[in-house]
């Protein structure tokens, strides 16, 4: 494997992610490991991550230097740059100039290995206080930039590369050129790993923490879930039973999806429970969006555990065995999200991740935990689940709960099912699926305006699109949609919808704004 070093930032798992798109196998290990346990790996190549603290702070995180012995090639970032720079002699200072976010570049030597096919000024993203100002010997530098006289250097003899800036992060011009000009031309790593190798890896692992025991999975009607209860399938088969909430706040014909087309693609045990009533009483007179998360959150684990009490007592005459473990599809931005990443704030409970309660009894089985939207898609696919649920748009765990501004009714429900149905139904329709990452359709209960109809006068509530463009959800642009589309969608809401008298769109991106409304 290459090894991506963690030196205590979130950058690692995007360094992984960027690696497995240069298809090459990556592992994350914690800077504490020694060369020895590094030497047992066997890595084809090192990657150090970046990390928040200054080299020479105490207590700062330093790699074993017995590991730059090994003849193993390394790519130092950021943190991970700084920290090769001293333990090889060179000099990081505390030069009072700090750098963060875009940063021109300039590359002194574009027929360098590390650097090759990019062009010699450029932008790259940047986040650090200390600076290397001295290579150490054996060390040609690469770059600079006005404030750091080495930004990028190599030991083309030793195979030792690093880059100030992070190569990671899309915002660099050419990023993953420099991750790819390491793994596959200094390193010379073969692009020989797929997300085929991820379902292997993750079906073994899941069989090593489940054994014989029983799982639960329930299946939200979203990608996620149902990609990682397909995985889970593929590990332990029928000792997988998937509970199916309707909690009354899915969209038009999520149930039908599930029930039919998702249990043929996959086979899976599916036991669905009726529990609208259960989550609109629970919702009832709720308007703040925390709690409404918490509540859902709440009631979906009550949900399985008196799911789950039914299949025991079914189950009991066969063999007796308790269901132990709960699937979840919690992906890594949900996991960064919710404060999971060092070091991160919180900012807004992921139902599944922060929302779950304390009296949880279930071990969980998070099969999808350091992976990406695009990727668990890639997954799915692999896996053969039907274009209709792999290609769907992300949809949050609370559901319509949360697009709804205001408190949640079953009537108003009703109305914002049948306004996304048609907002989906066009943006499919036009073609525009590939291009937008989702567009939420937000109901303003709260909100009233005139409008008129007929000859008469209304008083009803806005419709708003939020159409985004994103490549992780962790940041996103509102997508320029056509014109006509947003018409053509206006027009049917405002005449179909009852109630409805004016569509919004929102040309928010975020940050600042989030995808959902609440
Ligand atoms: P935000 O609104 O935080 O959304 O910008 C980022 C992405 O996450 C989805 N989302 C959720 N997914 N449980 C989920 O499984 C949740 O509680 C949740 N909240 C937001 C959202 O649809 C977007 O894709």
């Amino acid at each position: 494997p290459v090894l991506v070093v963690d030196f205590g930032a979130q950058y690692a798992q995007l360094i992984a992610r960027r690696v497995r798109e240069a298809r090459v196998y990556s592992e994350i290990v914690p800077h504490s490991i020694t060369a020895a346990e590094v030497a047992a790996k066997n890595p084809v190549g090192i990657v150090l991550s970046g990390g928040p603290a200054s080299v020479y702070a105490e207590g700062a995180p330093s790699l074993d230097p017995a590991i730059y012995e090994l003849g193993v090639p390394m790519l130092g970032i950021c943190y991970g740059f700084q920290d090769m720079a001293r333990a090889l002699g060179g000099t990081v200072a505390h030069t009072g100039t700090s750098e963060y976010g875009a940063t021109d570049a300039t590359l002194l030597d574009t027929s360098a290995v590390l650097l090759a096919g990019q062009s010699s000024e450029q932008n790259v993203w940047m986040s650090h206080g200390d600076s290397v100002t001295e290579a150490p010997a054996g060390f040609t530098v690469l770059a600079r930039t006005d404030a750091t006289p080495v930004a990028a250097f190599a030991d083309d003899a030793r195979q030792f590369y690093g880059v100030q800036w992070h190569p990671e992060v899309k915002h660099s011009d050419f990023g993953q050129r420099v991750l790819e000009n390491f793994l596959h031309r200094a390193a010379g790593i073969a692009e020989d790993w797929n997300p085929g190798h991820v379902i292997a890896d993750q079906v073994a692992a899941i069989r090593a923490q489940v054994g014989t025991g029983k799982v639960i999975c329930g299946l939200s009607g979203g990608v996620d879930s149902a990609v990682a209860a397909a995985l889970v399938h593929e590990a332990v088969g029928d000792q997988l039973v998937c509970v199916f909430v309707d909690h009354g706040l899915l969209r038009q014909d999520e149930r039908r999806q599930v029930e039919e087309d998702y249990v043929a693609a996959t086979g899976v045990r599916l036991v669905t429970v009726d529990a609208e009533e259960q989550f609109l009483s629970a919702l009832a007179g709720v308007t703040d969006p925390e709690q409404k998360r918490k509540i859902i959150g709440r009631e979906f684990i009550r949900t399985f555990e008196q799911a789950q009490a039914a299949l025991i007592a079914e189950a009991q005459e066969a063999d007796g065995d308790p269901i132990k473990y709960l699937v979840q599809g919690t992906l890594y931005p949900d996991v960064v999200e919710s404060g999971g990443g060092s070091g991160t704030a919180t900012i807004k409970s992921h139902h599944n991740v922060g929302g779950l309660p304390d009296d949880l009894t279930f071990e969980l089985v998070e099969p999808l935990r350091t992976l990406f939207k695009d990727e668990v898609r890639a997954i799915g696919r692999e896996l053969g689940l039907p274009e209709t649920i792999v290609g769907r748009q992300p949809f949050p765990g609370p559901g319509l709960g949360i697009r709804i501004v205001g408190e949640v009714t079953a009537e108003r429900l009703d109305l914002l099912r049948a306004a996304d149905a048609i907002a989906r139904e066009e943006l499919t329709a036009a073609g525009l699926d590939g291009e937008i990452w989702q567009c939420p359709v937000v109901l303003l209960a709260d909100v009233r305006s005139v409008g008129v109809q007929g000859d008469g006068r209304t008083y009803g509530h806005p419709i708003v699109l939020r159409p985004v463009s994103s490549e992780d959800a962790m940041t996103a642009d509102w997508t320029r949609l056509p014109y006509d589309v947003l018409a053509r969608i206006s027009n049917r809401i405002t005449n179909q919808v009852p109630g409805v008298n004016r569509v919004v769109l929102d040309v928010t991106s975020k940050p600042p704004g989030t995808i959902e409304w609440e």
